[in-house]
Parts: structure tokens; C-alpha cells; sequence
């Protein structure tokens, strides 16, 4: 049994990734509410990674892995972004993983292992998407640097999703027309599921994946990389 932290793991993907390692691993989940997880039997952290960060308190000795799931989609045109508006993404999005990783650096284990997310919008230009792809932008260069820097004690990899169903994106999937539209810009068809992208982090935090690190992997139903009839 491994220890992880799954930061944002009340809801969504972090949410089905705890539900995937629950029984299989030690978790504690930090975010601004406990969602299900008390009822699941999963340790949870209050913690809003926009306030400032001290120590965490409640953690193990020692840690296996780290997944970062806070994230937001602020869809606009440029010239509706305000300077405030590129920073709310960068807290939440980039700025909270970092002073999370400040006070729990020293807490991970030789061979372990760490998630972040980004979006298919940093590798593809996509209109409206400028201050998350900034954002998300800045997660997959510091993913790198971070890699290089604590290899071979520590790999870190980042999952780029594409739209995946979750509260998240509620919004943009809030009638059948939308996800239709939605699903067809998608070569395989369909939008995410957060299970499609959990599986991806629980293979990235395991001993499978050991030999991986400063990698971005795409889950986006091919919409990256295939050009479909
Ligand atoms: N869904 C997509 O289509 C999609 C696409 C590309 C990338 N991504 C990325 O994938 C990641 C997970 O997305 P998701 O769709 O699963 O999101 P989600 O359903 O909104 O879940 C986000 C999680 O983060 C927590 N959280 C949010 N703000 C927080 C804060 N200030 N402090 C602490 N915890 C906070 C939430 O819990 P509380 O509200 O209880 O704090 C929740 O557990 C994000 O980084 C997102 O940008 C998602």
C-alpha cells in the first residue's frame, strides 16, 4: 500500500481516481470540501490552494505521490480577459500547486511519483482558451524543470485532457445539441469521461510507469494529433 495525496480529489477526475485507489492504497484528499469522500472512508484536508499555504496538516511521514487536480475553464474572447482574470487562472491552475509543493517535497519517497494536469489547448492553438492555455502552459514547463531537477528520486508527468464530463465543464455540456456538437470535433467520437482520464494518473502514480517522467500525456479522443474525414 502506497500513501498519495490527491489535492482537488473531492469531485471529478481526482474524485474517480480516489474512488479507483481507495482500497488499493492509503489516500488523503485535500480541497475546500469533503464532497463524498467522508462516506467513502477517505481522509480529507481542508484546503483552498488560493489562500495562503502553511504546513498541511494531518499528512503521513512519508508520501508515494501527489496528484494536482485544481483547474477552471475561463472560455472567453482576449480582449474579455482582464490582467485579474490571467491571474485567478494562474493561482488556482499553477501558483496553488506550487506552494502546495514547497511544504510536501520532503515528504516523498524514493520512487515517487507526481500528476499534474494541463490541457490539449497548450499543444493546439484553440480561440478563447488564452488565459487557460497560459496557465496550463505553465504547469507542463515547471513539470519538466521540476522532472530534470529531482530525477531520479521523484518522476513527474502531466495528462492534457481534452473535454471530459465533469462539473467542471457542466456548463458547456448542458444540452444534447452542445455534447453533440462537442463529441463530433472529436475523432473517437465522444467527450471524455473522468474515468478515462483517472485510469492515465493511477498508471502514472504506479510502479508501471517507472520508467516515465517529464512526459505530457494527451487524453483527448484525438483531437490533437488525428485530422478525421
Ligand atoms: N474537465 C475537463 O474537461 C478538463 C479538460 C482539460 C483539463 N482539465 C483539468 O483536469 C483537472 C481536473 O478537472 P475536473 O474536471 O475534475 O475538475 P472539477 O470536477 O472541478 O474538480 C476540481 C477539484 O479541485 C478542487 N478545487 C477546486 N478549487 C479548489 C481550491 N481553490 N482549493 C482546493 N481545491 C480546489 C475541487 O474541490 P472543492 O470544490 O471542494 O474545493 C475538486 O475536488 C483540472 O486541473 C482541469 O483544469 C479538465
Amino acid at each position: 500500500m502506497k500513501n498519495f495525496l490527491i489535492v482537488g480529489g473531492s469531485s471529478g477526475i481526482g474524485l474517480e481516481l480516489a474512488t479507483l485507489l481507495k482500497n488499493t492504497h492509503h489516500l488523503w484528499v485535500a480541497s475546500r470540501t469533503p464532497g463524498p469522500l467522508a462516506a467513502m472512508g477517505i481522509t480529507h484536508i481542508p484546503l483552498d490552494v488560493t489562500a495562503p499555504v502553511g504546513s498541511l496538516d494531518g499528512l503521513p511521514d512519508q508520501l508515494d505521490g501527489l496528484v494536482y487536480c485544481p483547474g477552471s475553464v475561463s472560455l472567453k474572447p482576449f480582449k474579455s480577459l482582464s490582467a485579474q482574470n490571467f491571474q485567478d487562472d494562474l493561482e488556482l491552475n499553477f501558483l496553488g500547486l506550487v506552494k502546495i509543493l514547497h511544504p510536501v517535497m520532503p515528504l516523498f519517497r524514493e520512487g515517487a511519483s507526481l500528476v499534474f494536469f494541463s490541457s490539449v489547448a497548450v499543444g493546439k492553438g484553440m480561440p478563447y482558451h488564452t488565459s487557460i492555455s497560459a496557465s496550463k502552459g505553465a504547469i507542463e514547463g515547471f513539470a519538466r524543470a521540476l522532472a530534470a531537477e529531482y530525477a531520479p528520486k521523484i518522476r513527474v508527468n502531466v495528462i492534457a485532457p481534452s473535454l471530459v464530463e465533469t462539473a467542471l465543464t457542466a456548463r458547456l455540456l448542458n444540452n444534447e445539441k452542445k455534447r453533440g456538437l462537442l463529441a463530433a470535433r472529436h475523432p473517437l467520437g465522444r467527450v471524455g469521461s473522468p474515468g478515462d482520464i483517472a485510469r492515465m494518473a493511477a498508471f502514472l502514480l504506479s510502479d508501471d510507469s517507472s520508467w516515465m517522467s517529464g512526459q505530457v500525456i494527451g487524453i483527448d479522443g484525438g483531437i490533437s494529433t488525428l485530422q478525421t474525414p
